[in-house]
């Protein structure tokens, strides 16, 4: 009977255990003092690909400023009271505060007695019962379909179409996502296949954002580079692209290209022109394209314009629109609401064998379902208040106020950067970085190499001991040979 077991499993919490225990920890303790090669898991016999990732972001670099961080804290004397991490695309930890419609929404979500609470708008209510009703149980601690809410993918459809001037976009094809990260590995891995020179190929910006040479890594993709022009305010160059591609050609199969527009680290904005050209591309050389689109919103610079993937494929007309396969990314984490820690993003898939769809939908179930709460944050971005809502108002004054702030930082980097020598800087166009160029002398090349550090790195480290500031070295995204540089998020605004 049922209490008859509920007896016998509160017998069994009584029993003694220790002497099992006990047995246990003898074991562990013969395993340590034999050294690490009794373990099963050790170095050597670990998977080799986790090994070979690398993700400098969060590096060395990023260590160092931890233990500054608690040394400042102990009272350690530095030449400054504070560490500026600056290496990482955070914008609420840089001190950028929270849209609050967005968060009186999931605030809602999670606790929906406040409901009755006369202090939250009625659009908020309103859209956070919506939510709720679609939610299992209505609640956002309940799994959900493994694609995302469906309502929340149909208002990502009209998201997508309104930004794209009415071509269509179906919830079918959206994939709710926890963050883009996510997706962007989820598209590797249904891509890379084959072995020796047929293993697939997935041609990459340089400099990079890590998240791509760490995937590739780990999948044992072939990663091939084609390098932005520096000089031409980091523009993707057609014939680099082809000339890339060519090489590859000869050891392995290239057949995905990533492209990442506004660009991380280089904060360049492509212009249409460009986006045709690298869709003829594709087109002509079976690429499949993967547009990593996260800064969508990030768009500062005078003349340029954020364009997607997706809309100038269609406006090429069908003898592109029909065939060329495109992934493209989103993100709750970038943008004007920042919220990279509720992990919400989509992917939108157009022209995918319908094979190949039920793959990815299988694949995606096996991980249960992207976090609600991120779902929820992005059911916001992608539906906000409409003008005559109760929230309008405040809701657009916020956003204004961060992309003007993030705007007005973007040209002051610029400026500021250009006036200290040594160092050059391109006009930030949009994203959220800037990406100097750093003239290191020879003698500290040396130093560097004395000590086993990339160049770049040993700057990066010396800036970080003597300034507090956090940045992360080129290395670490790649760069042309012989060049030095250093990636910054844009600094807090010291009067805001
Ligand atoms: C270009 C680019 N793609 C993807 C991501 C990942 O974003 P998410 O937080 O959505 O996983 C980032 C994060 O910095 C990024 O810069």
């Amino acid at each position: 009977s049922l209490l008859d077991l509920i007896l016998r499993s509160w017998k069994l919490s009584l029993i003694d255990w220790s002497p099992l225990v006990n047995q246990d920890r003898n074991v562990a303790g013969k395993m340590s003092q034999n050294g690490t090669t009794d373990r099963i898991l050790t170095l050597d016999s670990m998977n080799p690909s986790i090994k070979k990732v690398e993700y400098a972001v969060r590096g060395p670099i990023v260590t160092r400023a931890v233990e500054m961080e608690k040394e400042l804290k102990q009272g350690v004397k530095k030449p400054f009271t504070e560490v500026i991490k600056a290496n990482i695309g955070d914008a609420h930890a840089m001190g950028q505060k929270p849209i609050t419609f967005l968060r009186q929404v999931s605030a809602l979500c999670a606790y929906p007695e406040l409901l009755n609470d006369n202090k939250f708008p009625e659009d908020a209510k309103q859209k956070a019962v919506r939510v709720l009703q679609a939610c299992g149980g209505q609640s956002i601690g309940s799994y959900s379909a493994s694609q995302g809410i469906e309502i929340i993918r149909q208002d990502v459809a009209k998201y997508i179409e309104k930004r794209d001037g009415g071509i269509p976009s179906s919830a079918d094809d959206i994939y709710l996502s926890t963050g883009a990260s996510d997706s962007i590995v989820t598209m590797l891995k249904l891509l890379v296949a084959g072995e020796g020179a047929c293993r697939t190929g997935v041609l990459i910006p340089i400099p990079q954002y890590p998240l791509y040479s760490a995937a590739l890594a780990e999948l044992r993709a072939v990663q091939v580079n084609y390098f932005l022009d520096e000089e031409n305010c980091w523009a993707l160059d057609i014939k680099e692209l082809r000339r890339s591609l060519e090489e590859a050609r000869k050891h392995c199969n290239p057949k995905v290209l990533c492209i990442i527009n506004p660009g991380n680290p280089t904060g360049q904005v492509q212009s249409r022109k460009c986006i045709e050209d690298v869709i003829r591309f594709a087109a002509e050389e079976k690429l499949f394209l993967m547009a990593d689109e996260v800064y969508q919103d990030n768009v500062y610079a005078k003349g340029c314009a954020f364009h997607s993937f997706k809309k100038v494929l269609f406006e090429m007309g069908p003898k592109y629109s029909d065939v060329v396969e495109l992934a493209s990314f989103h993100s709750t984490s970038k943008g004007f609401m920042g919220e990279c820690g509720f992990r919400g993003g989509y992917m939108e898939v157009v022209n995918m064998d319908l094979a190949v769809k039920a793959q990815l939908t299988k694949l995606v179930s096996v991980r249960l379902c992207p976090p609600v709460t991120g779902q929820v944050v992005l059911d916001v971005v992608v539906n906000p208040p409409q003008p005559g809502d109760p929230s309008y108002k405040q809701f657009v004054a916020e956003k204004q106020v961060v992309l003007g702030d993030l705007a007005e930082k973007a040209r002051l980097t610029e400026e500021i950067l250009n006036q200290a020598p040594g160092i050059r800087c391109n006009p930030v166009q949009g994203a959220m970085y800037s990406f100097p160029r750093i003239h290191i002398p020879e003698r500290a090349v040396r130093l560097a190499k004395e000590e086993g550090q990339a160049p770049d790195m040993f700057f990066c480290m010396k800036l970080l001991e003597e300034t507090g500031i956090c940045v992360v070295p080129g290395s670490g995204f790649g760069q042309r040979e012989g060049t030095h540089h250093f990636r910054m998020l844009q600094p807090r605004l010291l009067n805001k």
